[in-house]
């Protein structure tokens, strides 16, 4: 029924609520796994030409550092998630996807593209200082995306 299934990972308890869901449906339905996370770009301020000339050169360089810094965090929780799955569900067909960019955005395109049949997404995420029952990202992702969405709390 489910011929690929994709779950949104940000380490958050509610995604990993996904995970867990995500897996065991892929697993009753012979489903491919899809686990993708995004890692967040960091936002470029527009650096001055003149006047504190040698500071933004060294922020810029920060910032880079800081982003690859935050590929590599995401890269290592992704892999863990890997090969918990790949020692409980041998026999499952997992594949690893580390994007950059907007985390609602790339889930909705890589949806389309990869040709999702369901996408599995956690209510909240590791951001989560408003009441809201949906973060940002799973409420664009809802509203944006065609394809069948299952929002695990
Ligand atoms: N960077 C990401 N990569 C992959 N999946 C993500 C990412 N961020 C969020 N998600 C998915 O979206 C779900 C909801 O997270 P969301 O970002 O909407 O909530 P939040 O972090 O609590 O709120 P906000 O980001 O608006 O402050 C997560 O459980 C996860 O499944
Ligand atoms: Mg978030």
């Amino acid at each position: 029924m489910y011929r690929k299934i994709l779950v949104a990972f940000d380490g958050s308890e509610p995604s990993k609520h996904a995970m867990d869901i995500a897996v065991s449906t892929a697993d009753k339905w012979k489903s491919e796994l899809v686990i993708l996370s995004v890692v967040p770009r960091v936002m470029m301020p527009v650096f001055p030409d003149e006047g504190f000339g040698a500071a933004p050169i060294t922020a810029a360089q920060d910032m880079s550092e800081y982003q690859d810094k935050m590929k590599e965090i995401y890269a290592g929780s992704l892999s863990e998630a890997e090969e918990d799955i790949n020692e409980a569900f041998p026999d499952l067909v997992v594949t690893t996807k580390l994007m950059e960019g907007r985390p609602s955005a790339v889930i909705v395109e890589e949806a389309e593209e990869d040709q999702i049949d369901l996408i599995v997404i956690g209510s909240r995420g590791v951001g989560g200082i408003t009441g809201w029952i949906l973060g940002s990202t799973s409420r664009r992702v809802v509203e944006s995306c065609t394809k069948p969405i299952l929002v695990v709390k």
